[in-house]
């Protein structure tokens, strides 16, 4: 039997952090590595200009970034198709397509819109492109016909969208398109040196690429349990963002006695981040020498984005295909 297919994009908008790196990209790894689906992941650049339209000197810069550092982490291009969104033109074809059968009710009330909206409200996003971008996005997922999407929960709104967009096309047309589903994974909650929701637009968070003395002085100034003044206040690791990480990068026992010692303030908060610097720095050795290799070896990233561009275009022209004749074009 086939296997199920996969299907998830980033947007290029910046380097990868550790936020994307525990928040998505491990779970798309999981996935990969699973070997129970065939993985499609994609460097979403279209997507990428529907906020930073006016703003896109980097943005070359950053699709290759993201190319080394999904390599570095271990996305495998033996296990999974790696592609950028922008080399498959087919994307925007169907993006015509459904923009003319998707109903604009749909798109204004989109919470993902609306917030995104106010969020970024020093942008003109008054313009059609970020409107439909869920439109953009429901073309991405169904050019591949994947069965499940792998989200986090601000994505859900887009998800939901996919599949009404899908069904409407099926009962317009055809049969063509598997309903898909969105895939939650269970992620750590992972804050920014400040505290905030970890975002390169808040200046506060941990590179992918952020090694020694620049990697320990953002963890040494990182907030932790906001009511632990002086060392002999006692703390509450399970509200510090500095714990959070050692759960992640430190081993069980460890992590048992930053608590223990916490609570009863036995370790004093410059200490304890000591010891987690050392071990994220430890934790992201092997990610670092890939990144050394694959950032010597520029021409070798862009063969394999491009094998998994030619990969991509194929089943792109095969769906394509079976739409054009279903709508009779
Ligand atoms: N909107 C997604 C995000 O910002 C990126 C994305 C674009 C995507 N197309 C997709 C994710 C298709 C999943 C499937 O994270
Ligand atoms: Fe956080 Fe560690 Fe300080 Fe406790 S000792 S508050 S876990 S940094």
């Amino acid at each position: 039997m086939a296997k199920k297919r996969i299907l998830s994009g980033m947007r290029p908008t910046g380097n990868l952090h550790l936020g994307n790196l525990h928040g998505a990209l491990k779970n798309w790894i999981e996935l990969q590595n699973s070997g129970d689906y065939e993985c499609f992941y994609f460097i979403a650049d279209w997507h990428a200009l529907t906020s930073e339209y006016n703003n896109t000197d980097m943005i070359r810069e950053y699709i290759l970034n993201m190319s080394i550092d999904w390599l570095s982490v271990g996305l495998d291009q033996e296990k999974s198709t790696l592609f950028i969104q922008s080399r498959i033109k087919e994307h925007a074809e169907l993006f015509v397509i459904l923009s003319m059968i998707t109903p604009l009710p749909w798109l204004e009330r989109n919470p993902t819109y609306k917030e995104m909206k106010e969020e970024l409200s020093g942008k003109d996003l008054s313009t059609f492109g970020f409107l439909g971008y869920p439109v953009l996005q429901a073309a991405d997922i169904i050019m591949y016909k994947a069965y499940g999407v792998p989200v986090g929960v601000d994505q859900l709104p887009h998800v939901e969208l996919t599949r009404e967009i899908a069904r409407r096309f099926n009962f317009l047309y055809r049969e063509i398109f598997p309903i898909p589903v969105p895939l939650l994974a269970e992620v750590p909650k992972l804050l920014g040196i400040d505290g905030r929701k970890m975002s390169k637009s808040y200046n506060n968070a941990i590179y992918i690429s952020d090694r020694g003395d620049e990697l320990r002085a953002k963890i040494e100034a990182m907030f932790t349990d906001p009511q632990r003044m002086r060392k002999k206040d006692p703390g509450r690791p399970e509200l510090c963002n500095v714990f959070t990480f050692h759960q992640i990068y430190s081993p069980a026992e460890f992590v048992g006695e930053v608590s223990a010692e916490c609570k009863r303030a036995g370790i004093g908060c410059t200490d304890c981040k000591r010891r987690l610097a050392d071990r994220i720095i430890e934790g992201l050795r092997p990610i670092h020498e890939r990144q050394d290799y694959f950032r010597k070896h520029i021409d070798e990233v862009k063969g394999i984005i491009e094998d998994g561009n030619v990969r991509a275009a194929g089943e792109a022209h095969v769906t394509m295909e079976e739409v054009r004749a279903a709508i009779k074009i």
